[in-house]
């Protein structure tokens, strides 16, 4: 099985199904990765960057490239953890400004 981690301060490790998206592990680890959009490829809370294992997600779709595209996220490890599926081991860094924005919003 997989191993997925997810580098953040509060980030977490673990070994997962193979086919899931790095939202549906990150659900499963307890890692609150954003995904403001519920996982529809249109909001990019949930973009992570990958650190290692870049060749074992599934290939770029064409709606994630159109949003990375549209807000300028072009870098080859730029991915939306709601598109993006594990086919083997990967380490993505999870930007902390992105992490718990919805939770302080909801409580603001
Ligand atoms: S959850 Fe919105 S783009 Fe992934």
């Amino acid at each position: 099985m997989p191993r997925v981690t997810f580098l953040h301060p509060e980030g977490k490790s673990g070994e997962v199904s193979e086919g899931l998206s790095l939202l549906e592990v990150a659900e499963k680890l307890g890692f609150p990765l954003n995904h403001d959009c519920g996982g529809n490829a249109s909001c990019t809370t949930c973009r992570v960057d990958v650190i290692a294992g870049e060749e074992n997600l599934s290939d770029i779709d064409f709606d994630e490239q159109d949003l990375l595209d549209r807000e300028a996220l072009t870098e080859s490890y730029h991915r939306l953890g709601c598109q993006a599926r594990v086919l083997g081991d990967v380490i993505v860094q999870v930007p902390e400004e992105k992490f718990g924005e919805s939770e302080v919003e909801k409580s603001a």
